[in-house]
């Protein structure tokens, strides 16, 4: 059995990681770590386990050893290296780090500490992705020429319950860095996996458009992000993701290829081929959705099998890093007004 912690006791733990490892039969929820106080201690109520106001001393259990880490992105880097230099395996939520220098110092300590270091990059579990990375290899739309890939919903505050704590949402967010970071690195990770091209170089703008702090002045950081990108393979495409999606979500990618057009929807799940010879496949998989508030993504089955079979990670600290340098790349774009190269 496979002892797990959880350091971040928010909503992601909640609504993911926490009832996938209750659902996993290789694991057992054995400690909860959060600096505000008494949430560690309210879940440890609920599920059983221990309760920490301490990192130092829940990493000190000797025989816990995987920790899923779900605190706000600023923090990271801290926790994870810390986590792994106690020996303990860790699923790091996305995006990795703030930075390409941060994700690298990550990496290499769990290379120098003989841990797994796997990220949450949850999108790869999606079945219209996996359906379509399948699809494309066997070259059902001939070559892939472009892609344009949507990302987008009404912003992190929609979540809170209190109407009056969404006002103030983005006083306390400082810090966390815009949309780019916290919703375009799905895309931006998931391009390369599914079309199997690196991103090799970026044009980007990030605008803020309409989030506002409590006294009205606008958030410090993009809220709507719109990019260009070439690829190693020849491929061209954008990404369009924002917080300012009223309404509805658009998760919406269309690959344009030599032979035919390919099209991820989310509304039902599906894939569409539209051939050039006329012919027309629909890949109906409403059957499944991503478990988002009732239980798992998946993700957690998989950093848990890859442990039991030491295994690489499902998505590898590597690719997290290479998600970063792209996301590096996409800052020093906007700032630049130019096209900006990335070094792997
Ligand atoms: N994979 C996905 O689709 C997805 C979706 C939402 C959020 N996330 C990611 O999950 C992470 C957490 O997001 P959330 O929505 O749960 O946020 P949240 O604010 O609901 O929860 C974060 C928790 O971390 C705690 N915390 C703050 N500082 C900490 C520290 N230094 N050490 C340990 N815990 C600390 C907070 O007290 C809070 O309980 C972020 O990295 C976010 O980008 C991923």
């Amino acid at each position: 059995m496979i002892k797990v912690g959880i350091i971040g006791c928010g909503a992601i733990a909640v609504g993911r990681h926490i009832p996938a490892y209750l659902e996993n039969a290789d694991t057992e929820l054995e400690a909860f770590y959060d600096p505000a106080p008494g949430r560690a201690a309210q879940l440890a109520m609920r599920y059983g386990g221990r309760a920490f106001e301490s990192l130092e001393d829940m990493l000190m259990l000797p025989d816990l050893s995987a920790v899923s880490v779900c605190a706000p992105e600023r923090f990271h880097r801290e926790l994870v290296i810390a986590a792994l230099r106690s020996k303990k395996h860790v699923l790091c939520e996305k995006p990795m780090a703030m930075n390409a220098d941060e994700a690298e110092e990550m990496l290499l300590e769990s290379r120098k500490n003989r841990r797994l270091l796997m990220i949450s990059h949850n999108q790869r579990i999606y079945e219209p992705h996996w359906k379509a990375r399948e699809l494309l290899k066997a070259g059902c739309i001939g070559k892939p020429l472009s892609f344009r890939t949507f990302l987008s919903h009404g912003g992190p505050e929609e979540g809170i319950a209190d109407p009056g704590e969404r006002r103030s949402f983005y006083d306390r967010y400082a810090g966390n860095g815009g949309v780019m970071l916290s919703v375009g690195c799905h895309r931006i990770d998931l391009i390369p996996w599914m079309l199997g091209q690196k991103i090799v170089s970026v044009m980007a703008y990030l605008p803020t458009l309409d989030k506002k702090k409590s006294d009205g002045s606008p958030i410090g950081d993009e809220d709507t992000a719109m990019v260009l990108m070439r690829c190693e393979g020849g491929l061209t495409g954008m990404l369009y993701t924002g917080w300012c999606t009223y309404g509805c979500t658009d998760r919406e990618t269309h690959i344009f290829g030599t032979e035919g057009v390919m099209k991820l929807f989310e509304d039902p799940w599906s894939v569409a081929v539209y051939k050039k010879n006329g012919e027309k496949i629909y890949y109906d998989l409403s059957s499944w959705a991503p478990k988002g508030s009732a239980g798992a993504t998946g993700i957690v089955d998989r950093f848990v099998d890859c442990i039991v079979d030491r295994k690489e990670a499902f998505v590898t600290a590597r690719e997290g890093v290479d998600c970063m340098k792209v996301l590096d790349a996409v800052r020093e774009s906007d700032r630049k007004g130019a096209w900006v190269s990335i070094a792997y």
